[in-house]
């Protein structure tokens, strides 16, 4: 526990010197009771690794960290079941689970943040989502203090959205269990991992995966930043057919029935914006959809360069980017707009 006020620089991958009232670190579910009696009307905001965090002002409440520990694995006949507190680091998780000859996670290899924050929006890559994967979740609740259990059905989870997103700060989420089926099988749809053929090993894919995110994602230790900084947009099919004529080359995905998902990061860097900077923040020269802090970058900054980048996409394309990245302000919000508005 540490007193107040309290630098949020090591709470957050963008590198902002942001402060927050008061800081918690919950280490063991033992703290739990006493924390909520003291913090219950408050509401604390809860905290991974803050990878995908912008905090747009001092957070003026208290700040409340997970770090619970600990995996657990149970044999279930076709399936192993691992269990992980949420303060563990995802990325470690997928290491450890591949070691124990446990695979089906290497898709998702080298996501920032902690096991607990993975179900909030569905964390996924290469052609991989954590829904696919999650049997269980375990939280704890903020209203009640109460413990509940979530099935995967519950959690309803779609891309980069679960029940979670919509009341982050009411459900301390304390662990995940996953269902890995021991019958394996590679997911190769993404571009460079085709290339890898279709007897590629879990390790093989792994490491393909490591090697593509570095060169294309920045590492928030070198340069800041909170990976796509908006979400890809889903759009109607006849839309992206028009879109198609004036422009061949853009990418498509599958989404649900009717509509299809573009790639924010191709439309950015056709609007011309990759590598533009306004002061102390940037669009990544290698990957136009991650907003980066080149150092010294304020939230004001990011922001209005996220602003800005929405406002070119939307004028050559027809299409309004979301932000991915939660901005915690005076809220926790993915509106733009409300971030904007508290900024003028
Ligand atoms: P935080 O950023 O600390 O929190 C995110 C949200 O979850 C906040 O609303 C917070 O209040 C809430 N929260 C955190 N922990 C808990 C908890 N225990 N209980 C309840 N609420 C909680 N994401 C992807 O999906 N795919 C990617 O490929 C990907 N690549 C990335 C690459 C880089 C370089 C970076 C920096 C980020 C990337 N991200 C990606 C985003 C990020 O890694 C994920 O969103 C991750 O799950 C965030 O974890 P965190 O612990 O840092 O959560
Ligand atoms: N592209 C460009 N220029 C750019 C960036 C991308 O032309 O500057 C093109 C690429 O060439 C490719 C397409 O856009 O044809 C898609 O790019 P990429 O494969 O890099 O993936 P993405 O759609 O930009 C998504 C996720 C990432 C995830 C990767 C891999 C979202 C918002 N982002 O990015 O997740 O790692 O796919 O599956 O869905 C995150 O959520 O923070 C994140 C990094």
């Amino acid at each position: 526990m540490s007193t107040s006020p309290v630098s949020l620089l090591p709470f957050n991958t963008f590198g902002l010197a942001q402060n927050a009232r008061t800081l918690l670190v919950l280490e063991q579910r033992s703290q739990l009771p006493e924390l909520w009696r003291s913090l219950r009307s408050e509401l604390p905001l809860f905290v991974g690794e803050g990878s995908n965090l912008l905090f747009t002002a001092p957070f003026e409440g208290t700040v409340l960290v997970n770090r619970l520990k600990g995996i657990t694995v149970s044999d279930v006949g076709d399936a192993w079941l691992v269990r992980a507190e949420g303060g563990e680091g995802w990325h470690g998780l997928v290491c450890w689970t591949l070691e124990q000859g446990m695979p089906g996670l290497e898709n998702l290899a080298l996501i920032p943040g902690t096991v607990g924050a993975a179900p909030i929006q569905n964390i996924g890559a290469y052609g991989v989502e954590l829904a696919q994967f999650c049997e269980a979740v375990e939280s704890f609740d903020w209203d009640s203090g109460e413990i509940r259990h979530w099935s995967a059905a519950d959690c309803a989870f779609g891309y980069r959205d679960s029940v979670f997103k919509h009341a982050a700060r009411r459900h301390l989420i304390l662990s995940l269990t996953l269902r890995l089926p021991k019958a394996w099988k590679a997911v190769l749809g993404y571009g460079p991992l085709a290339a890898l053929g279709a007897t590629a090993s879990p390790g093989q894919i792994f490491e393909q995966v490591c090697a593509t995110r570095r060169s294309k994602l920045p590492d928030p230790g070198a340069l800041g930043n909170a990976g796509s900084f908006f979400k890809n947009p889903k759009v109607g099919e006849a839309q992206a057919e028009a879109l198609r004529l004036a422009w061949p080359a853009l990418p498509v995905y599958p989404a649900e029935p009717g509509l299809v998902k573009l790639a924010a990061g191709w439309l950015i860097d056709q609007a011309g914006l990759r590598g533009c900077r306004l002061g102390g923040a940037g669009v990544h020269e290698h990957q136009a959809l991650v907003l980066v802090n080149l150092g010294g970058a304020t939230a004001e900054e990011i922001v209005r360069l996220a602003a800005l980048v929405r406002e070119r996409v939307e004028q050559q394309f027809g299409v309004r980017l979301e932000p991915e990245v939660r901005m915690m302000g005076p809220r926790d919000e993915t509106n733009l707009d409300e971030v904007l508005a508290c900024l003028n």
